[in-house]
């Protein structure tokens, strides 16, 4: 009986350290799966979605995502592939912003569209990630380009700026030096065109949509006109050189200089009729340029490019274009997204993105880095045409602004309105948009 009662209580203790031991077991498993499934949660790499357009999208793919995604196994790089509109594109951006979480991390933005997102609230401020010295190696207009009200929400990738290309075999077999003035080019082109050297005599983009804004801000600025004053909020719509513009442009088509088809084109179906050989003058932006010199091009070899026509006793005009990346402000990932840009920015994926796909740096001594300049013996001219290119307005409104110019210009160049009427409904509406926007402050 004496030694009954421990050993009661000796198997009652043993019974519970029995029935500890097994939700001991239980709790370590479920612990040790719960640990589990967080390590491989966080071995899994963070995909940052980045939407652009579909041609842009390929040289991307093929040389710096690699890159980046070998030296930082732990980020993703999804490329959604766009419409090859900027317009469109940035349509898909906002539509996305305004229903809420966007599903994009990282922005990449045409120069034009900063001010509007940025507005909006949608960016994150990059203003204190970088240092003014770091800023410096970029070219000031670029930088300017990501800035709104003196924060900075962009990051320049690449630079672009619109130009004249000619067919240098052409104008030298016939004795012409390249064009300075509107007169020039319509009077070259029109001989070469008699003496059957050349189909057409000039390309440019008149479809109603951003790049017909881009390439009439070039002939507005050769004859000394604006569109908006982003300082005054001026309007120079109605005002007789923005008259003059249209003439030139109008001309070109009435005098069988550009082919109708004009009106319809879009930066591609240029560069390909041109590349094709039909035509003796382009315009375009920079990235044509490898295109028209590849292997496979009718024209290779036998193109050079210059600075815009212009007025005489005026300036030649260049637009500004470009694209940066920005960081969305719903993004879950913006550690990750600041160290992509930091990557895609930097001199080195730059220098192989340039050499790769031609497009034209942001950073100011890739200009004239030997190797470049090896390849594309143009770029030191280049950069003077982007340091003195025109914004297009910088305001919040430019898209709605951009809207009103490509619908009413559009409708002057394919008769369905006077030049004059046209501008004036333009001017009216965009005054109209600008007051509207001041009164909102
Ligand atoms: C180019 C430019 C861009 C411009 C667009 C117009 O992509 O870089 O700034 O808005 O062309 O089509």
């Amino acid at each position: 009986m004496l030694y009954r009662q421990p050993l009661n209580q000796r198997q009652k203790i043993l019974k519970k350290l029995g029935l500890l031991g097994r939700f001991g077991v239980i709790f370590s498993i479920v612990l040790g799966s719960i640990l589990l499934a967080w390590i491989v949660m966080a071995q899994q790499p963070v995909t940052l979605n980045l939407l652009m357009t579909a041609p842009d999208a390929q040289p991307w793919k093929q040389g710096i995502i690699k890159d980046f995604e070998a030296q930082n196994p732990g980020i993703r790089i999804n490329i959604i592939e766009g419409p090859n509109a900027t317009n469109l594109l940035e349509d898909l951006y906002t539509s996305a912003f305004i229903l809420g979480e966007s599903p994009y991390d990282l922005i990449n933005m045409d120069v034009i569209w900063t001010p509007k997102f940025a507005a909006a609230g949608w960016l994150l401020d990059l203003t204190d990630k970088i240092s003014k010295e770091e800023l410096a190696a970029f070219s000031p207009k670029d930088v300017e380009g990501g800035r709104y009200e003196d924060r900075l929400y962009r990051i320049p990738v690449r630079s672009d700026a619109g130009m004249l290309y000619y067919r240098k075999d052409l104008l030298e077999e016939a004795g012409f030096q390249p064009p300075e003035t509107f007169e020039d080019l319509m009077k070259i082109s029109k001989a070469l065109q008699q003496q059957k050297k050349a189909n057409w005599g000039y390309v440019w983009q008149g479809r109603q949509y951003e790049g017909l804004v881009a390439m009439f801000v070039e002939v507005l600025e050769g004859f000394n006109g604006f569109w908006v004053n982003s300082d005054t909020l001026e309007v120079g719509l109605d005002r007789p050189e923005t008259l003059n513009a249209i003439a030139f442009l109008k001309d070109t088509v009435k005098e069988g200089v550009s082919p109708p088809g004009v009106t319809t084109y879009q930066e591609e179906e240029t560069r390909r009729f041109f590349q094709s050989g039909q035509a003796a003058f382009l315009r375009s932006w920079p990235y044509a340029y490898p295109l028209a010199n590849e292997p496979t091009s009718p024209i290779k070899g036998k193109v050079a490019i210059k600075p815009m026509v212009h007025a005489p006793g005026q300036s030649a005009g260049a637009c500004l274009g470009g694209w940066g990346l920005g960081i969305a402000k719903s993004s879950k990932h913006p550690e990750e997204a600041w160290k992509a840009i930091k990557y895609f920015t930097s001199r080195e994926a730059q220098r192989r993105f340039i050499l790769n796909a031609g497009y034209v740096p942001s950073r100011k001594e890739l200009f004239t880095d030997p190797e470049i300049v090896a390849k594309y013996g143009h770029y030191p001219q280049l950069l003077e045409v982007v340091d003195s290119a025109v914004l297009r307005p910088p305001i919040a409104q430019y898209a709605q602004a951009s809207d009103i110019l490509q619908r009413y210009l559009s409708a002057a160049l394919t008769n369905r309105m006077t030049p004059e009427q046209a501008m004036k409904s333009a001017a009216d509406e965009t005054r109209r948009l600008l007051k509207a926007g001041q009164a909102k402050i």
